[in-house]
């Protein structure tokens, strides 16, 4: 016990170089966890590259890129839900080369892409009421261009058709607008996230923070097909910032965590547009889990 304290106080002094504002306190999550994509402090990047990863080491990412390539292990004070100290953050990049192929089909060059995948689409995330967790925060040396859309984090339908939601930053493509004539459109500023429901609906917005973690929560109840989105920053406590929404939370679906720049000047967005060259991009992500929310449980 001794010997896990001096262990636990070391690690938060190294970061304390880099942040003073890491709280000593636990953030220990408290319902069930279904899908834990936490990264266990001892992960190198080359886990990532075989089934000891909390994620599928084969999807979603650059046709010819493995994800020890592609991923960072950043020197940053870790998100809430990693405290205490046993999981860390990790980075997620797109440059030229991230061009998925899906299997038995066509580059998709519209994108520059790269997703960290959990589930199968048919487990146990797909029934009842779970909450999907994440703490994202900014590389300021490998920012997004929010002259383009991104989406990234999601939960797509098994049948590619849909996401039973999104949180998208940059300019929102046409192609993407809302299905629903009555959303509104004050959500559509480029440097605000945007959490979209199934029809796309931008449901609620925040302003990206390029300084500290920001926190995200999504409750999907697949028996009373509603979802509903939880928000907080750096330590604080997540609180709800949407009602309980309706929507149809049918077809099984997967989370994914990283980023899909999409193109400018499309038609078909997945393989025309405009995408730059010699772009480095990146996402740092951390206490991401999927939990059993069932009887209204939360970590907050
Ligand atoms: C990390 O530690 C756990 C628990 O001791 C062990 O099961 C796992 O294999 C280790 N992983 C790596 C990548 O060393
Ligand atoms: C991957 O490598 C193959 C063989 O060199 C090449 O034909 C293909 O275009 C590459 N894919 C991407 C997305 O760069
Ligand atoms: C998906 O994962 C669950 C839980 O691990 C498993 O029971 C199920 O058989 C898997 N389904 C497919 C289609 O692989
Ligand atoms: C738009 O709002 C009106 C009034 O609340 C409602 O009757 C209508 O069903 C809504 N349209 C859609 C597409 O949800
Ligand atoms: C952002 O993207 C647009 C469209 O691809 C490009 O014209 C512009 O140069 C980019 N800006 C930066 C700062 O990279």
């Amino acid at each position: 016990m001794a010997s896990l304290k001096i262990h636990f106080m070391a690690v938060l002094a190294s970061f304390t170089a880099i942040t003073t504002a890491v709280p000593t306190s636990h953030y220990d999550t408290k319902c069930p966890i279904t899908l834990d994509g936490r990264v266990p402090i001892n992960a190198t990047l080359k886990t990532f590259d075989t089934d000891a990863s909390p994620f599928n080491p084969d999807f979603t990412k650059g046709q010819n890129l493995t994800w020890s390539q592609i991923l960072k292990l950043p020197a940053v004070a870790p998100s809430k839900f990693d405290l205490p100290i046993h999981s860390k953050a990790v980075e997620v990049t797109i440059s030229d080369a991230s061009i998925f192929v899906p299997g038995g089909g066509t580059q998709q060059l519209g994108f520059r892409r790269a997703g960290l995948l959990m589930g199968n689409g048919s487990d146990a995330t797909n029934v009842g009421v779970k909450t999907f967790h994440w703490s994202v925060k900014q590389d300021l040396n490998a920012k997004m261009n929010l002259t383009h859309e991104y989406m990234n984090v999601w939960h797509e339908a098994n049948d590619y058709a849909s996401n039973h939601f999104s949180i998208n930053a940059g300019i929102m493509l046409e192609q993407d607008k809302p299905t629903d004539s009555n959303v509104t459109t004050t959500g559509l500023a480029k440097n605000l996230w945007k959490i979209l429901d199934r029809k796309n609906n931008v449901i609620w917005t925040t302003r990206i923070d390029w300084d500290v973690w920001q926190n995200f929560a999504v409750t999907l109840d697949y028996e009373k097909n509603t979802l509903q989105v939880y928000y907080s920053r750096e330590y604080d406590s997540l609180h709800p910032v949407t009602a309980l929404l309706s929507q149809d939370n049918s077809g099984g679906g997967q989370m994914q965590i990283g980023l899909l720049k999409k193109p400018t000047e499309t038609t078909s967005v997945v393989y025309d547009g405009y995408q730059e060259s010699g772009i480095y991009e990146g996402q740092i992500y951390g206490g991401v889990f999927i939990e059993d929310s069932a009887g209204g449980c939360i970590s907050a």
